[in-house]
Order: structure tokens, then sequence, then C-alpha cells
């Protein structure tokens, strides 16, 4: 069911606030969780529709999955990275779950005798396959997607043999799909990669003890026959996060304190941004290149501030790759203008959101237009006007619109605002709360 909700023009934002968990972590968790032998506890897992669908499709492989007392604390029981996986021949439905559709096919890879099925939701089956079918067919899985490219996506196992492989894009979903496989592939497999990533799968891995070199954007695994990994505490989501801090830069007067959030350096590029245009951030973000095999956590300071444009570079792009159509609400609200490059990716997310903020930040009475990698976006400093946005299924375009609604003269309409559970089901409570 559609769900339209009014977001009004709302005076200062103030208080603490801690947000959701880590989305992309929990996916790991849980699929690293159920690839190791002795069960690994995880805390703090995201309670959401996308990391569900990765508990399920764990359970449908044969791992256990018991909740424990505690805030959102599960038990995973693996199967082993080895172990003969149950449901051969079974459908493993994700749901909207980009992140799981792009690195379980890495395990199923490399699991001899074993075939599976991998669909969703029509926002998934327009999202390609492609860019790992091609690395699991070079280590010798045969894998089979419609047209070539999209879901439903069957992956039938083998006896794989690392690879050295240069990966077309700068995508931390394909590089993980690659690592997991490369963990079962015989000799070692080699990742490059065009500009830094989101590198939790690496952080994770080193932890599970895998043989494990880092050089520059070289990456390289070796066979291993099992996987160790202590208890997984799971983060505060920044990509979650980004939007009360958008709320909170752009809607005067404003000051929250967030609280727990993950402060890893390949997360942060947002906050990066937002502070090179002029807001008032201060926390303890990691130092760019660190290398580590925890995950940082730490507070932010947020208030309001005067704006200026800003030009994002490619290399940039994936460091904020979730939260660029916040960069480009700050663009309208900021004086001058601010351009996005080099993220034609966003064309390929849970919708086309390089069309969807530029029709949706137009609707509401920004001058910003589409460009091939980007888009470009014109202020004077002032606010929008208001209006209605859809959300088109996307979680993030739902939460944009809330935040345009509270920053705007007359108040944003969302259309579709239910789409926001697909990572933050508390979303528009969180936000009305620091009102
Ligand atoms: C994710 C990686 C990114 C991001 C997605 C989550 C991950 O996708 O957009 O929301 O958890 O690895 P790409 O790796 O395809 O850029």
């Amino acid at each position: 069911m559609t769900a339209t909700v009014r977001f009004d023009p709302a005076g200062p934002l103030r208080g603490d606030y801690t947000p959701p968990a880590d989305k992309s972590i929990s996916h790991r968790a849980a699929l690293i969780g159920a690839m190791c032998d002795e069960p690994v506890p995880v805390r703090n897992f995201l309670d959401s529709d996308d990391t569900r669908s990765t508990l399920d499709a764990v359970m449908t492989l044969g791992a256990g999955v018991e909740e424990e007392e505690g805030h959102n604390c599960f038990l995973i029981r693996g199967v082993g990275l080895h172990a003969p996986l149950e449901a051969t021949g079974g459908l493993l439905n994700v749901g909207n779950a980009g992140t799981l559709m792009r690195l379980l096919p890495g395990w199923l890879a490399g699991q001899p005798g074993g075939v599976w099925t991998l669909d969703g939701d029509d926002s998934i089956r327009r999202r390609p396959v492609d860019r790992v079918a091609e690395p699991l067919r070079l280590m010798g899985a045969a894998v089979d997607a419609r047209e070539g490219r999209f879901p439903p996506f069957t992956v039938r196992g083998a006896e794989l043999t690392g690879i050295d492989y240069e990966l077309p894009i700068s995508s931390a979903q394909v590089k993980s799909c690659v690592l997991i496989a490369g963990m079962m592939a015989s000799g070692s497999t080699t990742v490059r990669q065009p500009s830094t990533s989101r590198d939790h799968t690496e952080r994770l891995l080193r932890r599970a003890r895998v043989p494990f070199e880092h050089d520059g954007l070289r990456i390289t695994v070796s066979q291993v026959d099992e996987l160790e990994l202590d208890e997984v505490v799971v983060p505060g989501d920044p990509s979650s996060a980004a939007f009360i801090v958008a709320a909170a830069i752009l809607v005067g007067g404003s000051r929250v304190v967030l609280n727990e959030v993950l402060l890893n350096w390949t997360r942060t590029g947002f906050l990066r941004i937002a502070e090179r245009m002029g807001a008032v951030i201060v926390g303890d973000l990691e130092t760019p290149g660190a290398e580590s095999d925890q995950e940082p956590v730490g507070e932010l300071d947020v208030a309001s501030g005067p704006l200026e444009g800003t030009v994002v570079e490619p290399e940039e792009v994936p460091l904020a790759i979730d939260e660029l159509t916040l960069v480009a609400l700050l663009g309208a609200y900021a004086d001058g203008q601010t351009v996005v490059r080099g993220a034609e990716e966003l064309r390929l997310k849970e919708s086309d959101r390089i069309a969807g903020v530029v029709e949706g930040l137009r609707g509401l009475g920004a001058d910003i237009e589409a460009t091939p990698d980007g888009f470009a976006v014109r202020g004077d400093g002032s606010p929008l006007r208001g209006g209605t946005i859809h959300a088109n299924g996307d979680h993030r375009m739902a939460m944009l619109g809330a935040v345009a609604g509270l920053a705007s003269i007359d108040g944003v309409e969302v259309v579709g605002m239910e789409a926001a559970a697909v990572s933050y089901a508390a979303f528009e409570r969180d936000l009305r709360a620091l009102m």
C-alpha cells in the first residue's frame, strides 16, 4: 500500500540521536557468519526488510539464526565455507537487497554440484548482475542471467580457480563477491579497483584470519579451509544518519549530536563534502587511507550554517555513493553551483537516482539538471518552495523528500514513504523526535 506523508517546514532540530545499525555490515556479518564453523554472535544487527532477506537466505542454505536476548542480537550457526549447502536447486529470494544479490553468488559459486537461482522484486530485476557473473565465470562457475544481464540469476557451483581481476567499476559489492569466491578458489585471487570503495568485507575477512594482502588499490586473498570470527558488533549506519545530518544542516538554528556512528573513512565521503560546502560537523572521522580490521565508531556534532556550491570528483563518488542525492539537496540550498561527476552508477541503484533526484527536486523548485555522469544544481542560498515528490519504491528517495520538506517554504508530500522500511523503518519517528 502506498503511504503519502507530509513533511512541513520545521523549527530547529535539537537533541541526541542514535542511527539504526549499518546495513552493509549487517549483511556481511550474517553472510560471513554463515560461512564459519563456530557460531558467531552478531550484536545490534539491523532490523530491516533488506537484512531480513539475508537472514532468510542463510537459513534456506542451512545456517541457524537464533535470536538472543538484547537489542537485535542474533547467534549465526554457520555451515562452514565448504559445507554441502542445503536446498540445492532452490530459489533464493533477495527481495530488494542488491548487496545480497551480488555477494551471495560469490559463496554459492564455490560449492561444486550446487545449483541455486536468485531472484527478487521488480527493482532488483532491473539491476545488472553481469558485473558479478563475469568474474565468477572466469573462476570456473557456470552462471546464467536473464538477457545475460538481469535476475533471475542462476549459479552452478564448481571447483574455482583464482584469478587476477580488474574491476571495471569501483563497486564494493562486486569486489566483495570476488573476494568471497577467492577464499574457495585454488591459489590466490587478486582484485584491482579503480578507486577505493567501502571496505567492510576486507575488515571482516582479516578478522576471520583469511590470508590477505592489501597494496593500495590491489587486494589479494588466498584459499582457506575454515573461517573463524569472534562476535560482530554492528555500528550505526552513516548512510541512514546522513538524512538526519542533512536536516540539521538545512534547518536553521539546528544542533544535533549523533551517537555511535560508523566513522570508517570509506563511508564518510558525504560528511567531508558537506563540510567543504560549509556545514559545521565535529567528529573524529577516520583518516583517509587507514587500514584496520576494526570499524571505528564515534560521535558527530552537527549544526546548521550557510552553504556554498562544490564539485564532487569521480574518486569521491564511491565514498559517498548512497548520499549523493543529499549532496544535490544541499546544493539546492547552497550559493553557487554544485556538480557531481563520475556518478553514472546512480542510474543502477534501487531506482534511477539521477532521474529521480533531478525530477524530484525540480518539482520542489530546484534549478537542477542531469548530466551524462551525474547532475548539476544551482542555488542562491534561499530555500526550496516545496511540493510533491515520488519515492518510486526507493528508500533513500523517500527519506530525501522528508528532509526537503522540513527545510522548504510550503512543505513536501512524499508519495511512497513506506519504502523507507527497506533500510530504516523508524526514520519518520526518529526525525520527528528531534523537532
Ligand atoms: C553496498 C555497496 C554500494 C552501495 C550499496 C551497498 C555494499 O553499491 O550503493 O547501497 O554494501 O557493498 P556498489 O558496490 O554497487 O556501488
